[in-house]
């Protein structure tokens, strides 16, 4: 372990030695096209365990298919991808959750018409020894999981139909990490909702974080993400423009970085920032 750490190390680019210990994602040189646009182009961002990075950019600035390839969805023209310091090929979902990736889409993709548990064990059910399915220990999980997650919550009996943007939120949450996720990638996963539940999906970062999972956040709106990131990386048009931790550049500079396309002093053009 030790051998493979120093190893690994030795072999990245100059900026990633910036940050002590081994990402636990690296993305090198990441492109692709899509007919003549090229939508990602050459971008390199990490991330390490217990962090949160926002992604941020404007409209159609590739950050969704930066992290689509992360996740599987799409395979790179160019780039690597490493996990914990080691090369982590990735072509398809499947591949993604090996590494311990889930992805949490705008579109939550949870069943509204069944409950906590069922929404949990989606396609992944629990049986009983007489094959039949095991929803008492079903619950008992997702109360485990929303437990650490969501004290408050209490719908366990409830459709999910029924439940707030941000308790459905938490739901989806709770999926990714029952499954041993320790990358999650949430896009823009306070869209479509109020102030409390946006404030609420926050509290749900931070619990993550203190559990050691690392947190890509993408946002177009810088205010939604700048108190929960530990580091911003601003995409315009396919390319990075810089990573900064948040702690040395005011919101006004990434504003400044979304529109202008240009990183301040505080900024670095990729990844470890200091
Ligand atoms: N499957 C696809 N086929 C063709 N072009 C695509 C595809 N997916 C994305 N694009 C193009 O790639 C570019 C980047 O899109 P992407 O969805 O990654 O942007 P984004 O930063 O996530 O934007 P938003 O904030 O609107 O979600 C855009 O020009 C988009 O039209
Ligand atoms: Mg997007």
């Amino acid at each position: 372990m030790q051998h493979n750490q120093t190893a690994a190390r030795s072999t990245l680019p100059m900026g990633a030695s910036l940050i002590a210990g081994t990402p636990l994602v690296e993305m090198r040189d990441m492109s692709i096209a899509f007919g003549g646009i090229r939508a990602v182009d050459g971008v390199s961002i990490d991330l390490m365990p217990g962090e949160v990075v926002a992604l941020l950019g404007h409209n159609g600035a590739g950050k969704s298919t930066l992290i689509k390839i992360l996740a599987g969805a799409y395979k790179a023209d160019a780039g690597e991808i490493r996990i914990n310091g080691q090369p982590a090929p990735i072509s398809n979902p499947r591949d993604a959750k090996r590494y311990g990736i889930e992805t949490i889409y705008q579109s939550l993709a949870l069943a509204d018409n069944v409950d906590a548990a069922a929404n949990l064990f989606l396609g992944r059910e629990l049986t009983t020894a007489w094959g039949t399915l095991d929803d008492v220990a079903m619950e008992a999980a997702t109360r485990e999981v929303m437990g650490r997650l969501n004290p408050n919550f209490r719908k366990f009996k409830e459709p999910v139909r029924g439940l707030s943007g941000g308790q459905r939120q938490s739901v989806a949450i709770a999926r990714a990490i029952h499954f041993n996720a320790k990358i999650l990638i949430m896009d823009e996963p306070t869209a479509a909702l109020g102030p409390q539940e946006t404030a609420q999906v926050g509290e749900l970062v931070k619990q993550l974080k203190a559990e050691g999972i690392g947190i890509f956040l993408i946002s177009h709106d810088i205010h939604d993400v700048f108190d929960l990131a530990d580091r911003v990386s601003v995409m315009k048009n396919g390319k990075l423009v810089g990573t900064a931790r948040t702690s040395d550049v005011t919101q006004d500079e990434v504003l400044g970085m979304i529109i202008l396309g240009k990183a301040p002093p505080g900024a670095a053009p990729g990844p470890g920032a200091s």
